[in-house]
Parts: C-alpha cells; structure tokens; sequence
C-alpha cells in the first residue's frame, strides 16, 4: 500500500516559558502528552486515507525523554534536529524520510487541539490547487502580534509570508496570520528546503519562506482559514496550557452529550484519558475520569468521585466523595459516599459498599455488603456476606501479606478483626468485638474476646480531702 501522506511533527523547541524540567511537548493535556494528541491526528488521518502516514517527529531538546516516551508507538519515526536554526531547517531534517509520491503536512507537537476536520479541509483545498499545490492554514486573529502575515496580492492571491520580526509598515496590520500548518508537494518541498537562507532578523532558517518559493514556481498556494483560533492555538506557558485544557474538556464534555449522558455541568467534568458511557448514565459535577474508563448503562455517579482505570457495572450508583481506582465494580450495586475501592478489587452484581470503607485486591461475590468504616484486604468474600461497622482484616503480619476467605453468607460482628491467612466457613457468624485468628467454622457462632464481667461491692475512688 502506497503512503497517502508524510506528516512532519515539529517538536525540538525547549518551550522555556513553561519553566519546566519536562519538555514542553510532554505536557499534559486531558490526561495525554500534548504530542500524543497530534500524533493521534496524524494517524486519524492516514486511516481516512486508507493507508498508514509516515509520521516522523523532529526532535531536539529534551529529545531522549520524548522519544522514550512514544517508545510504545510502531511505525513512528524520529529525528534529531540540533541545533535548532529555524522551523526551515527543522522539516529539513525530516526531509530523507519523506516518500515523494504523498505530499507532506507540518504539524506542532505545542498545537494539540488541531482536528483531523480542519486537516482534512486543508488537504483537500491543497489538492484542488493541482498536484502541486500548497495549501496553508491560516487564521485571523483581533491581534496579530508575534505571527507570521500572510501577504496577498491585489487580486487575493498569497505572494509570501512575513514574520513579525521582519515586517514593515503596511504588512504589520495584516490580521491574517500564519498557523504554521500547511502541506506541500513533497518533491518541490524538498527542493525549496534546500535553498532557504537565514538572511532574515532572526537568522534562521524559516519554513514560510517556501510560500514565496512555490509563488516563483507557478505553484498554487491556497490559504485556508481555521475554523476557531483555539483550534490553533499553540502553548508555550502554564497558561496557554491551561487554556487548551479547558477546550479540550469542553469538546469531550459535548462528545458525552451527544452520546446520550446527563452531566449536571458540562463546563465540571475531567476526563484524562477515555471514558466510555451506556444509555443514560448521570456524572454529578467536579468529577475526575482518568485513563479507561468505562459506565453502564443507567450508572449514576455522584458529585466529586475519582475514577481511575475503573468498570461500573448497569445501574450502579456511586455517592458522592468516592476514589475507585483499578477496580470492578459489578451492576446495580451501590458504592459510597466516602468510599476507596483500590487497585485489584473486584465486586459482583448488588454489592454495597459504604462510608469510610477501603477495599484493596479483594473480590466480593453477590449481593455482598461493607457497609461502614471497614478494611478488606486481600479477601475473597462469597455471596451475601455481610461485613460488619468496623471489621478489619489484618492482612498484613509486618512482613507479608496473606489472604482471607470468606464463605458465602458469613456474617463479621462490628468491631472484628480477621487476622489473616484466615479462613471463615459459610454462615458463619464472628461475634462483635472478636479478634479471631484461627478458622472460623461454617454455620456456628464464633465470639473471640473477653466476658463481661460485673464486680459486686466495687465502689469509686473518692477524691482525698
Ligand atoms: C512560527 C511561524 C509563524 C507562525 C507561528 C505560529 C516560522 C518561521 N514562523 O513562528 O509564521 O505565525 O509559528 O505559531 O515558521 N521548532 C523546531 N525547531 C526549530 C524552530 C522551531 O522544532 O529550529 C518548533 C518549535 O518547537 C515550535 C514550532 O517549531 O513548536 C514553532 O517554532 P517557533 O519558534 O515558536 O516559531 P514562531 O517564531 O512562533
Ligand atoms: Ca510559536
């Protein structure tokens, strides 16, 4: 299969205004790199295509941790640009990857709301240009300060791009900026690459001095506007990253509208990373989602949980104040408020679990219940237990940790401690206040602690005169 488009991802910069040790394209945003983002769009488009892109990142500062950090990723290529003399010589350092047969698109890995919408406009509009036409994103912006203008002739038509640093006069109230997105024939791209010059004020090698190079070769160069300047934006402080996150929050809050949820504020919703929603699931506000995960249909989730790497089953309802993370939960069971579900837990259909109750690696089978103030660590809990106000199992010797059973309809009296590896038979019932570290057998009563007793002729101490 033919490559249907190289795409260059721009990502050497060091990004200082973020006063950071991470560089800058490693910044989150909506729980993922920001590069990450762009290199999903790159791929998202050569999947419309029909065909893998060849994605090649240029990479400069930082550029170990970057490319450690993508490691996972097959098929993506990168390049070291060092040192950095300009966004020209950035792509040119890309330039012996790219399949002259597709033509070649300049992403920014601190651009990361770009969408494979807009992209594809601009290929489009490239391609009706002819063959060989450039095509470049543009937006207008109330002020245009710091961008490249885009300068057209009388009839309209792009003649060059002008930096900031390099306009004069009427070229500096042009309000059509440069994006720094555009495509072009990869063959003549290659060609213009290699003849740029850093005769400029910031003697760099500039990737917009190709616009004026394809206008001296006949080449049709098509601006195309953006559709909203935050799709554009790009991010090079705490601020401006700050600010991409809220519209990317926006646009994943609207995709759960359209998918059919209820979201009591759609401006107080996080979600860092993925979260998959049934039929008529209802988030309260200030609630955080990260990494996978995924609601049933019907679940509620009440105002300030977590959910980290989680699985609710239909018709849960988890209360307010909850952190679930690396957990199952099952269906129609009811969660919180004030509860911890740690990594490893797993819980069936109808279990209950309530305030100020952990669970951490432990299974709970059905219609199970913690219903206040307990610990359960490394059990596996049958059907229709109840584990009562204050139970703890001590799974925990010091040294090692061991394992609990518990049999299907036990009962745990409030106040129990279960120290494990502990094994409590089915129907069992453990007294209230009992500290039982030997087996629990099946159907009985077990008490472990001491008897009351009550002291005859036991008076108060008097206070001496
Ligand atoms: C660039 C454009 C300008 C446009 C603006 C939009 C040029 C010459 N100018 O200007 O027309 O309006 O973007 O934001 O292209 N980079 C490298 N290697 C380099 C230099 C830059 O990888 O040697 C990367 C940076 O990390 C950054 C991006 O390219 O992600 C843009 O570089 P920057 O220096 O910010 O360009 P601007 O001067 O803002
Ligand atoms: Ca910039």
């Amino acid at each position: 299969m033919n490559v249907p488009l190289n795409v260059v991802i721009l990502a050497a910069g060091q990004g200082k205004r973020m006063k950071s040790a991470r560089p800058k394209v490693l910044h989150e945003v909506a729980g993922r790199p920001m590069l990450a983002h762009v290199i999903d769009t790159a791929v998202a488009l050569g999947r419309a295509a029909g065909a893998a892109a060849r994605v090649i990142v240029v990479v400069g500062h930082g550029a170990d941790a970057v490319r450690s950090a993508f490691s996972d990723r097959a098929g993506l290529q990168f390049v070291v640009q060092s040192p950095q003399l300009g966004t020209g010589h950035a792509v040119q350092q890309a330039a012996a990857l790219l399949d002259e047969a597709a033509p070649t698109l300049v992403l920014y890995g601190d651009v990361p709301l770009i969408t494979a919408a807009t992209l594809q406009r601009l290929l489009a509009a490239a391609r009706d240009g002819g063959s060989s036409g450039l095509g470049l994103l543009t937006v207008t912006l109330p002020d245009p300060t710091g961008y490249g203008r885009i300068v057209r002739d009388w009839h309209g038509k792009v003649l060059k791009i002008v930096e900031q640093k390099d306009a004069h006069g009427d070229e500096l109230a042009i309000a059509e900026v440069n994006t720094g997105i555009l495509v072009a024939p990869t063959a003549p791209l290659k060609r213009w690459l290699g003849a740029l010059s850093n005769d400029n004020a910031q003697h760099e090698y500039y990737l917009t001095d190709v616009v004026a190079a394809a206008v001296r070769e006949h080449c049709t160069v098509t601006a195309v506007p953006a559709a909203d300047a935050a799709e554009v934006a790009g991010v090079n402080s705490p601020a401006q990253r700050a600010a991409a996150e809220r519209v990317a929050q926006g646009r994943i809050a609207q995709a759960l509208l359209e998918e059919g949820a209820t979201l009591a504020d759609p401006a107080r919703i996080d979600v860092r990373g993925t979260l998959a929603v049934g039929r008529d699931v209802f988030i309260d506000v200030g609630c955080v989602f990260e990494g996978q995960v995924t609601l049933g249909d019907g679940v509620r989730v009440g105002p300030h949980c977590v959910l980290r790497n989680a699985t609710v089953g239909a018709g849960t309802e988890i209360a307010a104040f909850c952190l679930l993370e690396e957990a199952e939960v099952g269906a129609q069971a009811r969660i919180g408020p004030y509860a911890r579900l740690r990594p490893g837990t797993q819980l069936a259909d109808e279990v209950h679990i309530g305030n100020f109750v952990e669970v951490k690696n432990s299974t709970l089978g059905r219609a199970s219940k913690a219903n206040h103030l307990a610990y359960v660590g490394d059990a596996t809990v049958g059907a229709r237990v109840n584990i009562g106000a204050g139970t703890i199992v001590a799974n925990y010797d010091g040294a090692n940790k061991h394992r609990t059973e518990i049999g299907d309809d036990a009962q745990t009296g409030s106040n129990s401690v279960l120290v494990a590896p502990i094994a409590v038979g089915a129907g069992a019932t453990i007294g209230a206040g009992s500290t039982v570290a030997g087996d629990v057998p099946a159907g009985r009563l077990t008490v472990a602690r001491a008897r009351q007793v009550v002291v005859e002729g036991w008076t108060r101490p008097v206070k001496k005169k």
